[in-house]
């Protein structure tokens, strides 16, 4: 169990691009960041409005010296300090992530990255090319995946309990964009432009995270292929997509069945994971994330609880209020950003026995994040047929 202990050897000295004032995601990142001392916020370009960034950072506690007009700044200025950013987090449109991190790491600057990670897996390679020669780490803020009983979902797996996985069911649709977008906030008008979304909306934006957590509850199974059907029910949106259905074939004949959606009208149950095996399936929702719900065939359905002893050790480890007290995002967040500072703790150190045991979300994730979205276009583009997983 967690409880605020430093678990690094001192605390990283962190600064921020985007997650200003407006932005959606950059509390997440401080709640995350700032849980166990392991962060220190002492820098940021928080905002494409200098000013407002500036006026911001002070708000939350920032040297007013230290609130940047860009990343470019940011990293020249701290270049030049003794006790200058060592990591930086970047909570920026999906199109500004791979020249920022290829900056940072270019400066010597650990990362910790949004998803979708980059437009391509060719920038996602160069990336971590760039990464290990410098003996750097770039994190990946999937930051659903550190709830406890996700981890208990994977222990299960992995123990057998479930038996051999036949059907893999993953959703999360919402309906915040079910009207059109005439007015809309700039978050939605640079979601639904591929120039600075990207090759997709809603896959990328959503389905993304769903992948992510599959691989984690089951490491051993590999897509081999996939058929993805997408439409733009809002036209202006096209070529990008409002609404997805992605079928696929894993390695052992395993079925899966995605739905991501952000047309689902009056949806506020966000997430739905449900893994079936030959003996028994899990079912998990971020709506309810201290429950697990382990149905075993011919036996009275079980709810399992977060925090108690009969749960596995990976799930316990990774509890932070102890059962009876509810857990929730910001835990997970805190979970995810502790993790990666692990990681960033060793490198710095030169452990790297440490590193070959020690799991976060990093550059390999958000790389298989953007390579499934790849296949994905590939098989929309062609009329939503069966292309092999690359
Ligand atoms: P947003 O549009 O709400 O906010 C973007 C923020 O970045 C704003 O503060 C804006 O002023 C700032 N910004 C934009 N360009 C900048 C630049 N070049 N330099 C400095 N600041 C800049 O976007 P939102 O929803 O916060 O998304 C940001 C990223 O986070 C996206 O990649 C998105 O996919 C991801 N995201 C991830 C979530 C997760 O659960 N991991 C949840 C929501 C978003």
């Amino acid at each position: 169990m967690l409880n605020g202990e430093r678990l690094i050897s001192r605390p990283l000295r962190w600064g921020m691009v985007g997650g200003g004032r407006t932005g959606q995601v950059g509390y997440k990142h401080r709640t995350g960041a700032q849980r166990d001392g392991t962060y220190r916020l002492v820098c940021g370009a928080f905002d494409l409005d200098a000013a407002r960034g500036r006026d911001f950072g002070v708000a939350i506690g920032v040297d007013a010296g230290r609130c940047y007009a860009d990343y470019r700044e940011l990293i020249a200025r701290e270049a030049t300090r003794e006790d200058g950013v060592e990591v930086v987090s970047i909570a920026t449109p999906n199109f500004t992530h791979y020249e920022i991190t290829k900056a940072c790491l270019e400066a010597g600057l650990h990362v910790i990255c949004e998803k979708p990670l980059f437009f391509s897996v060719a920038e996602c390679d160069e990336i971590a090319t760039l990464a290990k020669a410098k003996g750097l780490i770039v994190g990946v803020t999937y930051g659903f995946t550190g709830h406890p009983l996700v981890h208990q979902m994977a222990a299960m797996v992995a123990k057998g309990m479930l038996g051999e996985i036949r059907i893999v069911d993953l959703r999360y649709t919402h309906g915040f964009n079910a009207g059109d977008d005439v007015g809309a906030p700039e978050a939605v008008k640079w979601r639904t432009n591929p120039r600075t979304a990207g090759p997709t909306f809603v896959l990328g934006d959503i389905g993304t995270h769903l992948y992510y957590l599959s691989e984690i509850v089951l490491p051993h199974l590999k897509i081999e292929r996939l058929l993805c059907d997408r439409t733009a029910f809002i036209p202006s949106r096209a070529p990008l997509e409002d609404h997805a259905t992605v079928l696929m074939h894993y390695h052992n004949g395993a079925r899966g069945r995605l739905w991501v959606s952000s047309v689902d009208a009056g949806n506020m149950g966000s997430q739905r994971y449900r893994f079936v095996g030959s003996k028994a399936s899990v079912e998990w929702s971020d709506s309810h994330p201290d429950q697990l719900l382990y149905d075993v065939q011919g036996e009275p359905n079980r709810i399992l609880h977060h925090g108690m002893p009969y749960l596995e050790g990976e799930s316990l480890a990774a509890d932070r209020m102890g059962a009876l007290h509810t857990e929730g995002l910001g835990d997970s967040w805190a979970n995810i950003y502790l993790w990666i500072a692990q990681a960033i703790d060793a490198k710095r150190r030169g452990d790297e026995a440490f590193l070959t045991t020690h799991h976060y979300p990093g550059i390999e994730a958000g790389t298989e994040g953007v390579r499934w979205l790849e296949n994905c276009v590939r098989s929309a583009d062609a009329c939503a047929t069966w292309v092999d997983f690359k």
